[in-house]
């Protein structure tokens, strides 16, 4: 395991500017290595500004939209159409502005049932897209992730079943105490600790204390616990997340 790369940017403007940059640049080095690109999307607010970005130049006349495989880390079991969807969000500020094919977006298939449907739907989804034999995890070039100020990461909540899951690649799992209280699908740690990039979007001072307590060493909260196996672990943060 490698240590995490750290960068603090000045306020949230100036950390979603990096994170384009970051996004862009691991896209090319996907496509040129392996002509497709798969990115897992997070879920929150903190990437609004981040979807903005890549959606207006110089980013979207530079990057090869046509290679780009998307699926979310986690969602919530609302409608796209939804305030709180985690796929709305990224389809009203980023997948509505470019040019990826319908049929390499992956939503969260929050109408196959109930929650436990859904996570076994997704799952399916992701074993078909990636080709994988039984046992296998699926390896994205990049996975964005945020974190709650309760530690939480994607939707892996403190004290909750999700976090033991070793077998499954998605799992349905009750809300945390954060809100919005609904019923969530997410990725099970082995396929976050699969990727060969994970970066973390984290902006304000709602996340200092879990921040200080996950780049101390602190494995209480569940996003200390994305340590990607054999990949980039990065940690791309506002002053506001990180002052004293
Ligand atoms: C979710 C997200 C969650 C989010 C953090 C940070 O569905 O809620 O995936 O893990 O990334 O809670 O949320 P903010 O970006 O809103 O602070």
């Amino acid at each position: 395991m490698t240590a995490p790369v750290v960068s603090v940017l000045p306020d949230a403007d100036a950390l979603a500017a990096a994170a384009a940059a970051y996004v862009a640049e691991s896209s090319a080095a996907a496509v040129a290595a392996r002509g497709r690109f798969t990115i897992a999307l997070s879920g929150g607010s903190t990437p609004r500004k981040l979807y903005e970005r890549l959606s207006a130049e110089p980013w979207s006349g530079q990057i090869a939209w046509d290679r780009w495989h998307v699926f979310w880390s986690d969602d919530r079991l609302v409608p796209a159409d939804h305030a709180d969807s985690n796929v709305g969000l990224a389809q009203r500020y980023l997948l509505s502005r470019v040019p990826i094919p319908a049929s390499q977006v992956h939503p969260t298939p929050v109408a196959a049932g109930d929650p436990a449907a859904v996570a076994q739907a997704y799952e399916a989804e992701l074993r078909s897209a990636f080709g994988l034999a039984p046992g296998e995890w699926p390896r994205f070039d990049l996975i964005l992730l945020g974190l709650g100020s309760d530690g939480h990461t994607a939707s892996l909540f403190p004290d909750k079943p999700a976090l033991q899951e070793q077998q499954r690649l998605v799992v349905a799992t009750p809300p945390g105490v954060l809100p919005p209280p609904v019923d969530r699908v997410t990725f099970t740690f082995p396929v976050l600790n699969a990727a060969r990039a994970v970066a973390f979007l984290a902006a304000g001072a709602d996340k200092r204390e879990p921040l200080k307590r996950v780049l101390a060493g602190d494995t209480e909260p569940p996003a200390a616990r994305v340590q990607p196996t054999d990949g980039e672990l990065r940690w791309m943060l506002d002053t506001a997340a990180t002052a004293r």
